[in-house]
């Protein structure tokens, strides 16, 4: 491999969640290196380019002010997808990876068809050697799928390929990057390449990164470790949410427990909030994926151990919905109810596998009356979400389900507040306020345990929180 150490141009494919933040935070830390990222989708990049932030495609913390600082000067963001291949050195892919909808897997395994649409761009536009970095969260052994087509369709360049798989949390991905508490690369470290390739990405993050943070693995090792960490912390969430459910039965209180168990420090206080379900792009997908590729080598133990993680956690979304149901005398046709927070966790605007759809869903197929309100959340965004439940038609959609600016006004006339993301802004609303301007009995579910249940109890509310 004859790649120079030095590194003028990086390119990215996927202007998304993950690619776009992640660039931004190489520019600002290597102002000498031109990077970047690029999208087949020209209205996503169009909203990168918008001169006001505001209209950033995603809601980051600290993302904007990146942006103001390196866009136009070593950061870009382009449709020149040939272009931007051809002069990089090194190449990340960071496309989606959805669960697929057909076929062979369907509803479990990885679509790697996008991952395959740029190996085979990137092998069609090359004319000199290239790292190829999958950001993409992938099944394992996805490296040898790039490599193959790299080396069959090219024009006999040699490729090296890593495996630099993303830990950010979505609401601290800024900080996750800039103060990576680990940054993975995996490669052939069998070989003289292999080895060159993986140091020439590592001295990118050493820029920022105290090397010693720096792991390095083989491909596949790289590749299962990505899963692994999103099925384990996945794994604590179900696990607090079962016993979230006993708690309900038994006068235990689940955040007494949490605390209880968090103390020891082998099992740590981080990752067992209980809730109304976890979401996300990831925990779903990567679980999926792991239990397809363990069916597929004929693990089937394996498999339905990590499945479990998943039924609970939506046993956690249609208990918290049917708890709705159930107290609202058995039934909420007709009834308002109003829904704070819509996106999957607080501080994003992401709301893929958000928990608040699928209990919306359920409200809905009851004929209540739901009115939204979220501090991020577009409202086309939550009809899209509804569309892909398949559950009605859009008109229905409209017709059962609104979405307000302004909080007050969503819990106005309501028979019902649910809490479905935990946004800091709604411990300090005026409850007192709300409570005046609802039906009575007023009831308040609390999907997240974010608010005062005493104080809400003596305004009047009936207060309902998870695993108390
Ligand atoms: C990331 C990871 O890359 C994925 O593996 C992980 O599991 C979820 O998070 P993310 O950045 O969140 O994906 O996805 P998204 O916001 O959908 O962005 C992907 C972008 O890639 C989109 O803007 C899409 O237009 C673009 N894309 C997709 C291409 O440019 N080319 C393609 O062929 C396919
Ligand atoms: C996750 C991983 O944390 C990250 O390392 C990986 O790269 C991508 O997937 P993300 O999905 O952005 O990140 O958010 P995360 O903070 O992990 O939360 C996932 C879901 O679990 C959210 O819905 C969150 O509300 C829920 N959760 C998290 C709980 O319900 N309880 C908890 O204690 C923690």
């Amino acid at each position: 491999m004859t790649i120079s150490k030095k590194i003028s141009n990086i390119c990215c494919i996927g202007a998304g969640y993950v690619g776009g933040p992640t660039m931004a935070v190489i520019a600002s830390n290597c102002s000498d290196i031109k990077v970047k990222v690029v999208d087949v989708n020209p209205n996503r990049i169009a909203d990168w380019n918008s001169s006001n932030l505001e209209e950033l495609p995603i809601y980051e913390p600290g993302l904007k002010e990146i942006i103001a600082k390196v866009r136009g000067k070593n950061l870009f963001f382009s449709t020149d997808i040939e272009n931007s291949i051809r002069e990089a050195q090194i190449i990340f892919i960071s496309v989606n990876t959805p669960t697929k909808t057909y076929g062979k897997g369907k509803g479990m395994a990885a679509d790697l068809k996008y991952i395959e649409l740029c190996a085979r761009k990137i092998a069609e536009v090359a004319t000199e050697e290239k790292i190829i970095v999958e950001k993409s969260t992938i099944p394992v052994r996805t490296a040898q799928t790039i490599k193959t087509i790299l080396e069959n369709t090219g024009n006999n360049i040699k490729f090296q390929i890593l495996s630099n798989p993303e830990f950010l949390a979505e609401g601290t991905a800024i900080e996750d990057l800039q103060n990576a508490n680990r940054m993975l690369i995996g490669g052939d470290n069998s070989t003289k390449e292999g080895q060159d390739a993986i140091a020439c990405l590592s001295s990118i993050y050493e820029r920022w990164l105290p090397k010693e943070r720096i792991i390095k693995t083989n491909v596949w090792s790289s590749e299962l470790s990505k899963l692994t960490a999103n099925a384990f912390l996945a794994q604590r969430v179900s696990s607090i949410n079962a016993i979230s459910a006993l708690c309900e039965k038994t006068g235990a209180d689940i955040d007494e427990v949490a605390r209880a168990i968090g103390a020891d420090n082998r099992i740590g206080s981080k990752f067992i909030n209980a809730s109304v379900g976890f979401g996300g792009s990831c925990f779903q997908k990567d679980i999926l994926n792991l239990v397809y590729i363990s069916k597929s080598l004929g693990l089937k133990e394996v498999a339905d151990y990590w499945e479990q993680v998943l039924l609970i956690n939506d046993y956690q979304k249609m208990r918290f919905a049917e708890n709705i149901v159930n107290n609202l005398f058995n039934t909420v046709s007709g009834k308002k109810i109003a829904f704070l927070g819509w996106a999957f966790k607080k501080n994003t605007n992401d709301t893929r596998e958000t928990a608040a759809m699928y209990v919306a869903n359920f409200l809905l197929d009851e004929t209540a009356f739901i009115h939204v309100y979220d501090p991020t959340v577009k409202s086309n965004q939550i009809f899209k979400d509804l569309e892909l439940l398949s559950s009605r038609t859009t008109e229905e959609n409209h017709k059962l389900l609104k979405v307000d600016t302004d909080p007050y006004q969503a819990c106005k006339e309501s028979h019902a507040v649910a809490i479905l993301t935990e946004w800091d802004e709604f411990i300090n609303y005026d409850w007192q306020k709300i409570y005046d301007n609802m039906k009575k009995p007023a009831f308040v579910f609390d999907g997240r345990n974010i608010l005062n249940s005493d104080k809400l109890k003596e305004i009047g509310f009936k207060v309902y929180q998870i695993g108390k």
